[in-house]
């Protein structure tokens, strides 16, 4: 009989290894190797013939127009793709104490009082526990069905039992134990196992599952991405521990699209949608400040701005520091490099610290324009043009280059009350209400800021001839 092999598995890259070391060579962690014991293969491993044959279709499979269940947290539809996908898996992911249980148990509330049978199931909280939460949060009486278990083998036993739930969610898929494994809960075959079954269930009868899981140290969702492999859809839920909102991100998703963002605020009575997430990130402006400047950008299929803030400031270190929030700092050296090399304006002797208000992450590259005009602002120590928003990718010879969705960002803007754009030339558009100010070239952006400050003595900055 084949004998169940011993091996060592790295909890985070899922690399194996024949006996235990402190640390991995495949990703670098230190003490992330843990004992694992394999299953012996089945004897006479596989051969043809032996298996049933597969039914194959065509492309035009209607399958996939499965009707969605809408939770009415239209944020979190959203992200989906527009609903819960019956028969699929979904991998909701983040810090703990961010908010994963308090979400998906009001998700579980609407479904449940829209009439559809979901179970929650609870690996980390005892019921009383989640029903103090629910008690809380208003919602003690939708007829969710929920239970306190930790045993794979009793949850499918239980969910096989009658008609399939519509939902299932399962917090968290780190807490759950197939009694096959040797291994401890958390570990990477307990985790991959547990997953694995949970959505073969899912696949077989038709619900839609949900797992939570939570986040290492380095930001993976705990021990292995072969979970991500494994789901339909992957939903990262992140936010600033001091900050009240979070934002809802799809990773993967085979029903729908990807740069799709969820905002909700965490509030005493649980999450609340942001349906306006501009206003929120804009926070309160008041007088306009040197230093700041409002980025149209799009998230998903939505615009948002957002508050840039950059301080340039002269540094006593022979290597000056370069602090990024919320941005690409490799973006920010190309901005500062195309400022010195094409506009004339070096930064090397400056500190600069640039941050992105409210916590959010921007990753469009129409973010550059923005950005070097917050770093001209501060440098000069000129406010931007007052009541205006900024988009525009940078080249690195200067030239400033369209972005896609241009009328969509001038909208918003002009929705939320400003007045003015600072776009690419040649941007579409249509009539928003904004008076626009198109440029080509980084320069122009510079000398909008060398007018306004004319016969301003402020700054002190090297201008090398351009
Ligand atoms: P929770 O959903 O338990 O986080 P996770 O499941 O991701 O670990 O959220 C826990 C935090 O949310 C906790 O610190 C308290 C806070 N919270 C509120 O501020 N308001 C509320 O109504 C609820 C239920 C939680
Ligand atoms: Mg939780």
């Amino acid at each position: 009989m084949a004998r169940e092999r011993t091996t060592y598995i790295c909890q985070q890259c899922g690399a194996s290894y024949h006996r235990w070391q402190g640390w991995c060579h495949a990703c670098g962690g230190s003490n992330t190797i843990q004992e694992e014991v394999r299953q012996p293969a089945a004897p006479g491993g596989l051969k043809a013939g032996a298996g049933k044959s597969i039914a194959f279709g065509t492309l035009q499979d209607e399958g996939f127009d499965a009707p969605r269940m809408k939770t009415g947290i239209e944020e979190l539809d959203r992200v989906c793709g527009g609903g819960l996908v019956p028969a699929s898996g979904i991998l909701v992911g983040g810090d703990p104490g961010i908010g994963k249980s308090t979400l998906l148990l009001q998700a579980a509330a609407k479904l449940a009082t829209a009439g559809l049978d979901c179970v929650y199931i609870s690996g980390e909280e005892a019921t009383a526990q989640v029903g103090l939460r629910a008690r809380r949060l208003g919602l003690a009486d939708a007829p969710v069905r929920l239970a306190a278990a930790n045993s794979l083998r009793d949850i499918l036993t239980s969910l096989e039992a009658g008609t399939p739930p519509a939902v299932v969610i399962i917090d968290s898929i780190q807490t759950m134990f197939a009694d096959t494994l040797d291994s401890a809960p958390g570990t990477v075959s307990q985790v991959r196992t547990c997953a694995q079954e949970l959505i073969r269930f899912a696949k077989r009868r038709g619900s839609c599952v949900l797992l939570v899981g939570h986040v290492t140290k380095d930001g993976q969702i705990a021990g292995p991405r072969v979970l991500e492999h494994m789901v339909d859809t992957v939903l990262y839920f992140e936010g600033e521990r001091g900050h009240q909102f979070r934002i809802l991100r799809a990773v993967k998703n085979r029903f729908g699209p990807t740069d799709e963002i969820g905002v909700f605020e965490m509030t005493d009575g649980g999450l609340n949608e942001v349906r306006n997430p501009s206003a929120l990130f804009l926070g309160d402006r008041g007088k306009p400040i040197s230093g700041t400047a409002v980025f149209a950008g799009i998230e998903g299929t939505r615009p948002l701005l957002v508050e840039i803030q950059a301080l340039v400031g002269a540094s006593p270190l022979g290597t000056p520091r370069r602090t990024v929030v919320g941005w690409d700092s490799g973006r920010l050296a190309m901005v500062l490099a195309v400022l010195d090399a094409r506009c004339g304006l070096s930064m090397a002797g400056n500190d600069v610290y640039l941050n992105v208000a409210g916590g959010l992450r921007v990753v469009e590259p129409a973010a550059d324009l923005a950005v070097a005009a917050a770093l001209v602002s501060s440098l000069f120590d000129r406010p931007v043009p007052s009541n205006s928003v900024i988009f525009g990718e940078i080249g690195l010879s200067g030239e400033v280059r369209r972005v896609a969705q241009s009328d969509a960002r001038t909208k918003e803007a002009a929705k939320l009350g400003f007045e003015q754009a600072i776009l690419p030339a040649g941007s579409k558009q249509t009539a928003s209400g904004l008076a626009l100010s198109e440029i080509d070239r980084l320069a122009e952006l510079v000398e909008l800021f060398e007018q306004d400050s004319a016969g301003h003595e402020a700054h002190a900055v090297s201008r090398r001839g351009a």
